[in-house]
């Protein structure tokens, strides 16, 4: 067999073969048949040794111009596939960037804990301590130590919910207010007293727009050497414009409560008005807005609490949160607090 031969053939069909090849390992497959070990090339390429001295540069040079040749149209070749073989990478695995991504929505914490925070927040920035005490509360607590006689109406069946009734000492009750924190607190710690109270109370009420049987309140209590009343007023005007704006106004109007003396309900001037608009929609009209009840603590209140009320004098408050909410929101029922309307609850994040 003539090798030039063998070669020019290898050649001539070498185009052919490349061509067919539609992928890399096809690529490569042609590529072993073409130039390997048992191919026409190869083998030429191996009886190198055996041909005839006087041939050997001209086949020589036949091989290596074949060789390259065939390796050549690889290259071109592998050049083509790799860039198909990339286009559809590309093509397959493309992202669509203006694709919507999938959004997982955010939690946010109930309107009424937001209002709670933000209330205890402003005590705590005065140097107020946070207390808390049971819901489930001796009758002596709720009402006696606070100054409320066994006669009291909230001590009824139809205001108050008892879970064991009879003697006040060990009747117990879920608590109507958390004032009895007042009383617990006195009893456990040394005067001075600066403490917020939020928590949960219970009253046998039916729901309503502005009535819920569950709902919170915020206590406060101070109790120092020289407190007067112009400390509960200036505490609760600081409160009223950390909450409702700087330019908010205080009016105190006489109210009674059994344990603070003399007592007092707090209205905050109307913050969408600021008192001036008939018909205002958060007011009425009227350019105030009842807000909380307070006092000063009744001496006999710091007595059964174990504080000395010749030396030691103190105010108290108590808010709604549930309140405060609505009034900043124009929330129209309390309904919607404990719905769990999404739709309701998403405009608080
Ligand atoms: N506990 C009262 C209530 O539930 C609110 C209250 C009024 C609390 C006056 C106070 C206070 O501490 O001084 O209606």
């Amino acid at each position: 067999m003539d090798p030039i031969r063998t070669l020019d053939e290898a050649a001539a069909a070498a185009p052919e073969m490349v061509d067919a090849a539609s992928t890399l390992d096809e690529l490569e497959q042609a590529e072993t048949a073409l130039l390997g070990r048992s191919s026409a090339v190869g083998e030429v390429r191996r009886a190198m040794g055996d041909v005839d001295a006087s041939r050997r540069p001209a086949v020589g040079s036949k091989l290596h111009e074949v060789t390259a040749h065939i390796e050549r149209l690889l290259a071109a070749k592998r050049n083509d596939l790799g860039r198909a073989e990339e286009e559809r990478r590309l093509a397959e695995e493309r992202i669509d960037v203006t694709l919507e991504s999938v959004v997982f929505p955010r939690g946010a914490l109930h309107p009424i804990q937001q209002t709670i925070d933000e209330v205890v927040d402003i005590f705590v920035s005065l140097g107020y301590r946070v207390a808390s005490g049971p819901e489930a509360e001796l009758g002596w607590y709720n009402f006696d130590a606070l100054n409320t006689p066994p006669t009291h109406p909230s001590r009824l069946e139809s205001d108050t919910m008892y879970l064991d009734w009879g003697d006040p000492r060990d009747e117990v009750l879920l608590r109507t207010q958390t004032s009895p924190v007042q009383a617990r607190w006195m009893e456990a710690n040394d005067p001075p007293v600066y403490i917020v109270v939020p928590g949960r109370t219970y009253r046998t009420d039916t729901i309503d727009a502005t009535h819920l049987p569950v709902f919170h309140q915020i206590e406060g209590l101070a109790v120092d050497t020289d407190i007067v009343f112009g400390d509960l007023k200036g505490t609760l005007l600081h409160f009223a414009r950390e909450f409702f704006g700087p330019r908010t106004t205080v009016r105190l109007r006489p109210s009674f409560f059994p344990f603070t003396e003399p007592s007092a309900e707090l209205d905050v001037s109307c913050f969408a008005c600021e008192g001036g608009e008939p018909g205002c929609r958060v007011c009425g009209g009227a350019g105030w807005l009842e807000m909380l009840g307070c006092g000063m603590v009744d001496p006999h209140v710091l007595e059964t609490g174990g504080y000395d009320s010749t030396r030691l004098s103190g105010f108290a408050f108590g808010m709604g949160p549930e309140r405060l909410t609505m009034v900043r929101h124009g929330i129209a029922s309390m309904r919607h607090f404990i719905d769990n309307d999404l739709r309701f609850l998403g405009q608080f994040g």
